[in-house]
């Protein structure tokens, strides 16, 4: 790869997309990968490209930082495999374009040659993530899933560190600091993005979808709003119980 090409992927992150193979990111995800801002809150539909988005902002960061410690957070293992799987793929994406060549790989780590490293973790224990110093960036996908501990346990890490966080989710009710740090006055960027603005989703899917799940679910997983759902299920049995099971009023 040449100089010139490579100070031009250094500078821009959207590059690492367009070279995997996604010639046309969307204007948010360019937005997420550019912006200088340390704390980013995305609130997005499903299957809007939440965790391409975040893959390729690790991956940039562990190529051109030199010894950067990158951490991905995920609710589950399965979702910490998944994810960084995504890492792995777009590595192997960039080909011959890649800046820094691979010197190990496991299934849930991997480090380059410039002493970089991606490790992903599965937001259910916050002892493992406290085991590690000097951050550069967590990446938190699904995170309105992830428990409040870990939260906690990532902040006082990029302080010191002066790291980046990146919290990207499908929102989860109107609980957990996913939704805390969406509504409150903390000094994030939050961007939004409902289902109708993914160019890679039809109207045609999306009618299917709201007439499948109902309003409620389909109002959480594609149009970005919290949704209290087991309040609405109350709901719902109790108004369905009061037309079934109660005898008819006399008026
Ligand atoms: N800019 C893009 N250009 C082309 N394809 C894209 C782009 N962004 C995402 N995709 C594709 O869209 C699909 C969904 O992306 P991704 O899995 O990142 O979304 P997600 O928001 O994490 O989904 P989920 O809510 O299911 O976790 C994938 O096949 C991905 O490769
Ligand atoms: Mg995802």
């Amino acid at each position: 790869m040449d100089l010139e090409t490579s100070l031009l992927d250094a500078l821009d992150p959207v590059q690492i997309l367009v070279r995997a193979g996604f010639p046309t990111p969307d204007s948010w995800q360019a937005e997420i990968l550019r912006s200088p801002h340390k704390r980013v809150l995305m609130n997005c539909s499903r299957q809007a490209g939440k965790s391409l988005v975040a893959a390729a902002a690790a991956l940039h960061e562990a190529l051109f930082t030199p010894n950067a410690l990158v951490l991905l957070v995920s609710p589950s293992l399965r979702q910490s495999a998944e994810l960084f799987r995504r890492v792995t793929d777009l590595m192997r994406s960039l080909g011959q374009t890649v800046p820094v060549p691979l010197q190990t790989e496991s299934l849930l780590r991997l480090e380059l040659l410039n002493g970089s490293r991606i490790l992903s973790l599965p937001g259910q224990d916050d002892n493992t993530i406290r085991g590690y110093a000097s951050v550069n960036l967590v990446c938190v996908d699904e995170a309105a899933r992830v428990d409040d501990r870990i939260f906690a346990a990532v902040r006082p890490m990029l302080a010191v560190s002066g790291g980046r966080m990146i919290a990207l989710s499908t929102p989860s009710g109107k609980r957990g600091w996913f939704w805390r740090e969406w509504t409150g006055e903390g000094d994030w960027l939050r961007i939004q993005v409902t289902a109708d603005q993914c160019p890679r989703i039809t109207p045609e899917f999306l009618a299917e979808e709201k007439r499948s799940l109902g309003e409620a679910f389909f109002a959480q997983e594609y149009l970005c709003q919290f949704v209290d759902l087991e309040f609405d299920i109350f709901n719902m049995d109790f108004i369905r119980d009061a037309l079934i099971d109660e005898p008819e009023l006399e008026l």
